[in-house]
This record gives structure tokens, C-alpha cells and sequence, in this order.
């Protein structure tokens, strides 16, 4: 397989069998479901591409490795979390393999590209978790869904529950779409609780030099510190907040700092309090049952990224179940997706006017390999999506 655009066809059908073969050019219910994953399987974000593929593959397969009575065909597509090819990649997704329907991706900027896509070929897009908030903003559209949150929203909870102890505040972030929003919304959660950001710092995506921030933020000694990385650089920045001694002088909040990483950070996360919409130990049967299925197919627990695929795939299913299989029948598929009430792992899953989800955000805190839930920091959150005209 070639790089830059390593691209693997992964024609794996889920069901045992498919029931009759194309007729003509034009798909037909018996045919299997075309699904796009247009997700990152290298670089920064290649963790979390795999678990929400993992999510996805298991819900299929728990329902027999069928979506609305059809079988399904899985067309993967390495993003790299490179916004430049991007179009490209999604047009190969969408006009060569003709795809029924997107899932992707994790970074805001790829994603944002995607919808582009999607939005101009009518073609269902579900985004598994980039959180860029024009995806259900300016640019939303009644193809256009989200299984994840979008970028205000963890932000905003963080800063209500940093709000609580800490009058003061300096956020950190990688400059791009995500970086921006998250701490726009952290904020605005921030102040309303009273608080005040000092500073924002910040450094080019994907970039892990964070000791000048560090020094910086240092010098400017605020009650509180909050920052946005994910993926790979969270697990350095950790350490190089703990390893600059700043661990105990300047309480660091976050919101995926945490998440899917904790045996590579040890020590340095010990004690990290997170929001964020997943946590360990939410008890309820879906929960348990989920984290008891996802560790028998894989070996592993999952974490928030996994959740969201699982959600992706349970919503693509609760549309297609509603026209039988029948995917040229899309009005009726939305307006049923529109209408669903996920029970997610994550607590109750529905959708505001702009299909971003409507959930509750919990505070966890770092013990051993789990974010464990201590608290709900706001019930119900949905973004305001106020440029979203649908
Ligand atoms: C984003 O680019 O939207 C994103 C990436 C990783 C974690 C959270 C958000």
C-alpha cells in the first residue's frame, strides 16, 4: 500500500453472507451497507481513530453484523489528520466507492472538509468526534450529524467546575479550530462562574514544545491553568507540567488530558480532575455492559472516543432501521435520526435542532488507569449553535 494516501480497503462483510448480488449499477436493500471511515490511522490522533472504529465495528457485530437489516461493507481510509488532503479523501470515499454514509473524523479542520463534501453531494456524514463548531453552526445541514460534542461544550463545563476554586486562569492550546473553540467555551464557563483568564498561550498543531508555555505560565503564576491537547501530546504534556514542578502550584484542568492514556502518564495524571462527557464507572446496565463487551472483543477498556463511534453506529442504525434498509429514502432516515434517544454508555444521547448532542458532562478525577466519575457538572448541555439555520 502506497503512502502519503495510505488507503486500505477493508471489504470485510459483517454478515455471514449477503443476500443477493447488485442489480444493476443502482445499490439495492439486499446489498450491504457502505460504510466510510475516514478516520486517522497514523500520527497524533491514531489512538483515537482506532477506538472509535473499535466502537463502531462493536455495535455491528452486536447486532449480528447487520445495520437495518443489511449486511455492511467497511471502507477505511487513513486521514492522517491532514487537512490539505482532506477533499481529496473524501471524494474518493464518496465519488469512487460511493459510500452510504461518512463516519469521520478527529481532527476539527479534516472534519470540517468532510462536511464540505458532504454537504455539496448530499451524502450522510456522521461526525464520531471532531468537535469544530461550524460543523453544527454556520454549516449545518439536515445530512450532517455528530456523535461526540462539539468543541464549547467540554470547554465550557471545564471552566464552570475550574470557576468553583480559582479566581484566576491561563489556558494553553494548540492553534487550530479545536484549540480556539475549546478555550473560547472554557472562557465562557469560566467567567460565568466569576473567573478570569489572564492569558492564552499557544503552539501549531501538532507540535509537543511546550517547555516556553510552561515557562511562561510559570511567570505569570494564575490560580489555575487550562489546557487543550489530545491524542499523543497529551501524554508529553503531562509529564512536562509535572516535571516542571507546576503539578502542585498551578491546578491543571482539561478535558481530554486524560482521556485513553493514563498507563502511558503514571504518576504525572495521578489526581488530574477532567470534564468531560464519559467516565469510568458510570453506573448504569448500558455502561457496564458496554465496557464488559468492548474489553471481551478487544482487550482493553474504552474510552470517550470509542463510546462515540458505538453512538455513531447506533444512530446511522436508528435511521436506517426507520426505511428498512431502504438508504435512497433519506428524508425519512434523518427525520428519524433527528428524533432518536440513544441510551449511550455515556447516560441519555438525543440531538438539538443543529444534530449535536444533547448530554450531561462529568467531573473525573485520575486514579490508577481510570477517570473516575465524582460528579455531574451540568445535566442536558447542548451548544447554543446559534449560525446553524437549518
Ligand atoms: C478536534 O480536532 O476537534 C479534536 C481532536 C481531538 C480531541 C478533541 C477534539
Amino acid at each position: 500500500m502506497s503512502r502519503p494516501y495510505f488507503y486500505s480497503l477493508v471489504r470485510a462483510a459483517m454478515a455471514v453472507g449477503i443476500a443477493g448480488a447488485a442489480v444493476g449499477a443502482t445499490a439495492q436493500p439486499s446489498d450491504p451497507v457502505k460504510i466510510g471511515l475516514m478516520l486517522p490511522g497514523s500520527g497524533t490522533f491514531a489512538d483515537l481513530g482506532k477506538g472509535i472504529s473499535n466502537g463502531f465495528k462493536l455495535y455491528v457485530s452486536e447486532q449480528g453484523g447487520k445495520l437495518g437489516g443489511r449486511s455492511v461493507e467497511y471502507i477505511a481510509l487513513d486521514d492522517e489528520s491532514e487537512p490539505s488532503k482532506a477533499n481529496e479523501n473524501a471524494n474518493k470515499l464518496v465519488k469512487r466507492d460511493k459510500v452510504d454514509v461518512l463516519i469521520g473524523t478527529v481532527h476539527s479542520g479534516v472534519a470540517m472538509t468532510i462536511a464540505k463534501v458532504a454537504r455539496e453531494t448530499n451524502t450522510l456524514l456522521i461526525v464520531p468526534n471532531a468537535g469544530a463548531g461550524e460543523i453544527t453552526g454556520a454549516m449545518c445541514a439536515p445530512n450532517i450529524f455528530r456523535s461526540s460534542f462539539s468543541n464549547w461544550q467540554p470547554g465550557y463545563a471545564s471552566g464552570l467546575l475550574a470557576a468553583k476554586k480559582h479566581k484566576t486562569a491561563v489556558t494553553i492550546s494548540w492553534k487550530y479550530a479545536a484549540g480556539d473553540e475549546s478555550v473560547k467555551g472554557f472562557r465562557e464557563g469560566f467567567e460565568k462562574g466569576g473567573g478570569k483568564v489572564l492569558k492564552d498561550l499557544s503552539l501549531p498543531f501538532p507540535s509537543t514544545e511546550f517547555q516556553p508555555l510552561l515557562t511562561e505560565l510559570a511567570t505569570l503564576k494564575p490560580e489555575s491553568a487550562y489546557v487543550f491537547v489530545a491524542g499523543a501530546g497529551q501524554v508529553k504534556f503531562v509529564k512536562d507540567y509535572a516535571a516542571a514542578g507546576l503539578k502542585t502550584s498551578i491546578p491543571l484542568y482539561g478535558a481530554f488530558i486524560t482521556e485513553g492514556t493514563l498507563a502511558a502518564q503514571g504518576e504525572a495524571a495521578s489526581g488530574l480532575m477532567t470534564v468531560l462527557h464519559y467516565a469510568d464507572g458510570i453506573k448504569t446496565p448500558k455502561n457496564e455492559q458496554f465496557v464488559a463487551a468492548f474489553n471481551k472483543a478487544y482487550g482493553a477498556a474504552p474510552d470517550v472516543f470509542a463510546v462515540q463511534g458505538y453512538d455513531a453506529a447506533q444512530l446511522y442504525d436508528v435511521g436506517l432501521k426507520a426505511v428498512k434498509g431502504d438508504t435512497k429514502n433519506k428524508a425519512e432516515m434523518i427525520k428519524a435520526m433527528e428524533g432518536a434517544k440513544l441510551e449511550s454508555p455515556r447516560g441519555p444521547l438525543s440531538f438539538s435542532k443543529s444534530h449535536n448532542p444533547i448530554q450531561d458532562f462529568y467531573v473525573r478525577v485520575a486514579r490508577g488507569n481510570q477517570n473516575v466519575m465524582t460528579d455531574v457538572i451540568v445535566r442536558g448541555l447542548a451548544d447554543p449553535s446559534p449560525d446553524c439555520q437549518p
